[in-house]
């Protein structure tokens, strides 16, 4: 029998692989990676490689797990699709736990990424207030470095020039402010979100979106305060508040959700990745009751949310879903996440004596390590330096991310996000493999 890994030149080259150069990629292939197992990856020539990333930050549970898939199986022999617009237990199921993880009353919408998460919020934002007596809000404020996804709308609300360039002009209605990054902003960016608001007339702003760690930007964790501060500003002008936790929803940062640790409650709240762990594609958009009521009108009427997408609450993705929260909680994965992202950090942090290294910060198993030319400049180091460090690490057999092509001049700070299965011995693979690289790497000067 053929081998079903074995792949032609023709097949390898009909691939056009997301974020990077073609050229000369005939001699520089991205690793082919036929399974996975714990936080391995394991690749064609059966080398086993620590992903430090978790996928893009998503299979929190780690790779292999069997139990998702016989749930996939026999949800898909059963009842394999079916649209939003009907009822079926797993979609139903998930939105109720997902309310009650929350601990307020809402509605969920599901879709299938992060993205359409965000268009959803937008939509839902810019409804809501033409129904609620404000018709003349659309404007969404959202903030320099954050990332919100790739479909002209959430493009739009990201603020990272490099991913917008050459597809602008993308949709309008976007005002950007600065997000906290106690490294290198010192003024206070809760009082420059209430100018902005003054300034662009807050009866003509609908929503303030944030991730409440900025994760793919950088990994900027803001002042304990910023949260609870920037929810009585929007609460105050009128502005709904969406909280992006695509990233760090369902315990990526050592607690259910981030915006919990802040004691305060979206109008808005976007979650995908973790919510299936990347065994299914899925995400999803909850609304607090209150939003929700402003939808309700006659039948036949345009009061309704007239939004649909084919695969939105999809059954197997939802009953996926379903057991991988169920296995977050029975096997303590937050617990941990909490534990051994501390001790992680706590280590990490070391290295800020070098003289590359410029800051370490993060929370959970969301870390940061920022490079630097040198500790007086601040100044990010080049590109092709940190790109270095990432690929030794990588040839070591350790798979790190990396800020490329978000905001100019700051492709400088090395990301890991493994998933929360990580063991103590391999968290210290994670940050040996690390460690040896800035020390070689970055030692030898430019
Ligand atoms: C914070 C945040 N929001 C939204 C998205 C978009 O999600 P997706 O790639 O599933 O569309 C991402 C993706 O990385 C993200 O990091």
């Amino acid at each position: 029998m053929a081998d079903p890994d074995d792949l032609t030149v023709r097949e390898l080259d009909s691939l056009w692989h997301p974020l990077r150069q073609h050229r000369g990629i005939a001699a520089n292939r991205p690793a082919q990676i036929i399974s996975g197992e714990g936080v391995h990856l394991i690749d064609r020539e059966g080398n086993r490689l620590l992903d430090g990333v978790a996928g893009i930050w998503c299979v929190n549970v780690g790779y292999g797990r069997e139990e998702l898939a016989d749930v996939a199986r026999e949800q898909m022999a059963r009842l394999p699709y079916l649209p939003g617009t009907f009822v079926q237990a797993p979609a139903a199921r998930l939105a109720g736990k997902l309310t009650a993880m929350l601990g307020y009353e809402g509605r969920v919408y599901f879709t299938n990424s992060g993205s359409e998460a965000n268009e959803a919020a937008f939509k839902i934002a810019r409804q809501y207030h033409a129904q609620t007596g404000s018709p003349g809000r659309f404007k969404i404020i959202a903030r320099y470095r954050g990332y919100h996804g790739n479909t002209f709308g959430a493009l739009a609300a990201t603020g990272q020039a490099e991913r917008k360039m050459l597809y602008e002009p993308l949709a309008p209605g976007f005002v950007h402010v600065d997000a906290p990054d106690p490294y290198r902003i010192t003024h206070d960016c809760v009082d420059q979100l209430e100018r902005a608001i003054a300034r662009e007339g807050a009866e003509t702003v609908a929503a303030f979106i944030m991730e409440p760690i900025i994760a793919g930007g950088g990994i900027l964790v803001p002042p304990d305060d910023y949260l609870p501060r920037v929810r009585e500003v929007c609460t105050y002008h009128g502005v709904l508040l969406i909280v992006d936790e695509v990233v760090t929803g369902f315990g990526r940062t050592g607690i259910s959700f981030a915006h919990r640790r802040a004691g305060i409650e979206p109008d808005l709240l976007t979650l995908g990745k973790g919510i299936a762990s990347g065994y299914q594609p899925l995400a999803a958009m909850v609304a607090r009751q209150e939003i929700f009521d402003a939808f309700d009108g006659e039948a036949g009427d345009l009061r309704h949310f007239r939004h649909i997408n084919t695969y939105g609450g999809h059954p197997v993705a939802t009953a996926v879903a379903l057991r991988n929260i169920e296995i977050i909680e029975r096997e303590g994965l937050i617990h941990r996440v909490a534990k051994t992202g501390e001790a992680l950090l706590d280590r990490l942090r070391r290295l800020e004596k070098h003289p590359h290294v410029g800051q370490v910060r993060g929370r959970g198993l969301l870390i940061g390590v920022e490079l630097v030319e040198s500790h007086a400049s601040r100044q990010p180091i080049a590109s092709d330096r940190s790109a270095a460090v990432v690929a030794r690490c990588a040839r070591d057999g350790v798979l790190l991310g990396r800020t490329a092509n978000t905001t100019p001049g700051f492709d400088n700070v090395v990301i890991m996000a493994p998933p929360f299965v990580l063991s103590e011995e391999e968290a210290d693979v994670l940050a040996s493999t690390l460690e040896r690289s800035i020390e070689e790497e970055l030692t030898k000067g430019p």
